[in-house]
Formats: structure tokens, sequence, C-alpha cells
């Protein structure tokens, strides 16, 4: 959070969990313990929760999302979701291109590209999620691999809706497996990935984007990650399914944000030698 004129993220990725019962038994939790955080709080919830969780989140500061859609307007896909209907339902953000709808469904950059252009038409903010396997990184890869994410995932996407995209870097070995990166790789990704996105569009779009970390955030490292001057917020799974849990790193964050505007951090990006990359 290197930069105040960024707001802090936090995402909660429910995946398949939570029906429509218990998201809104989370919600009546969640809403008193979270309704002085300073940072914006996003849940993304199963489709069938997004109509019901809408609702009962008006009047709140919890925006609700959704975790995929098709990148089609309408049409024969069996099973399918277009952004049309999740907007309909109330959905303000979709997750695109997490890490097990590439390794488990096969989806591609050029697929994840065209849901960003899609989502972005329907009015929905699109958060494109990015991250190389642990086989990548081993190959010294990790550049490599973000920058062709970011390129083909960004490709042709109107100059003006560039900065409205948030970035979740989420390497695939830490997902899930409380193996997460350290603060520090971290940074040096983000940073890189900022220099990637001034290179698509210019330095002035790229230091306006937010980008998120995800892999295992807990509250006992998600202090460390907000530190960083280029993690703008985090994208939290497991710890995201109880109110409480939730609530305390929206809280952590929440101080970490208050603490950004009180003092004007250091400009100067802490760069690691990590010869991983
Ligand atoms: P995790 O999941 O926090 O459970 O590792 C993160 C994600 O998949 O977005």
């Amino acid at each position: 959070m290197a930069n105040s004129d960024r707001p802090v993220v936090i995402v909660g990725n429910w995946k398949m969990y939570h029906t429509i019962d218990t998201s809104l038994a989370f919600l009546k939790d969640f809403v008193p313990l979270v309704q002085n955080a300073t940072c914006q709080i996003f849940l993304a919830v199963p489709f069938t929760s997004i109509g019901p969780m809408a609702e009962a989140a008006k009047g709140t500061n919890v925006t609700i999302g959704a975790q995929n859609m098709n990148s089609a307007a309408e049409g024969a896909f069996t099973g399918e979701i277009a952004g049309k209907m999740l907007k309909e339902a109330g959905a303000q953000f979709v997750i695109l291109g997490h890490s097990e709808r590439r390794r488990l469904f096969h989806e591609d950059n050029a697929f994840v590209n065209a849901k960003v252009k899609r989502a972005l038409f329907d009015g929905l903010q699109p958060i494109l999620c990015i991250g190389e396997t642990a086989k990548e990184r081993e190959e010294k890869r990790t550049s490599e691999i973000v920058k062709s994410q970011l390129d083909q995932c960004l490709a042709n996407i109107p100059k003006e809706k560039l900065a409205t995209v948030i970035i979740a870097y989420e390497p695939v070995w830490a997902i899930g497996t409380d193996q997460p990166a350290t603060p520090e790789l971290v940074q040096e990704v983000h940073h890189l990935c900022r220099g990637f996105l001034a290179e698509l569009d210019s330095k002035e779009v790229a230091d306006k984007m937010v980008i998120l970390y995800g892999g295992s955030v807990k509250l006992d490292n998600a202090k460390a990650l907000l530190e960083q001057p280029d993690v703008d917020g985090l994208l939290v799974g497991g710890a995201s399914l109880s109110a409480e849990s939730f609530s305390e790193i929206i809280l952590k964050a929440s101080a970490e944000s208050i603490a950004l505007q009180d003092d004007t951090k250091q400009e100067s990006h802490r760069i690691i030698e990590d010869d991983n990359l």
C-alpha cells in the first residue's frame, strides 16, 4: 500500500462453500463486526447466494460479487452463466481466471481475456487472477508467466477501462496449502506486475491499479503482506468462510489503511533480489 490514492480492498472468495441459509447467517454476524472498517470489503459468493446476499447487504459496506462467468452475452452453453445475469442478481464484481478455473476447467488466457471484456461491457468490475505454478517457479519463469498472463488477459481492453480492473497475484503453490508466499516475494512480483501494467498502458494508469495478493492469507500474515508498498489488498479463500476470521483480517487491513493515511509511507520501492524469478 505505497499509495494512499489506491483503496485497500479485501476480497473473500467462498468457492463452493455456503448455502443461501449459511451465507445470510454469515452476513448477520459479519456486518456489525466490520461496520467501521476503512477498507473496501468484497465477498465473492456462490451463484445461488448472489441475489439474497446483494439484497441483505444493501446499506452496508459489503459488496457482493461472483466467482466466474462466461464470455458470451447469452447462448446455448448449458450450465454457464452470463455477466448480465449476475448483474441483474446484484453482483457488482466478478473474479476471473482463478487458478482453479484454469487448472480444473482448462480456461486459457484468451478465454479469460474475452471474459474480462464481457464483464466490463456488462458493468461488472473484473478481478483478474494471475500466478505461476510451483514448477514454473522452480524453472525461474515467474516473471515471464505473470507478464504473459497480464498481456494476454488484458489485450484490447479500452484504455479508459483498464484502471478499473483489479489484479490478484495468486501463486498457485500458495493457494489452500498453508504455505503463503513471503511478503518480500509478493512485493517483488507485485512491483514487476505494476511495471508490466505500465508497459501495457502508462505509469499513471499502473499507479492507479489495485493489485491484491492471494494464497493462504490468514490473520497472522495479513499485516506483513499489507505493509508492502505494492500490495493494495488481499484475496482470501479459506479464512473468509467464517465471519470471525474474515472480520479480523478486515480490521487489520483497516488499521493498515489508517496508518497509511496518517504517515505518507516511504515511496522507495523495496526490491529484494530473488533469482527464482
Ligand atoms: P486460500 O485461497 O486463501 O484458501 O489459499 C485463496 C484463493 O483461492 O483465492
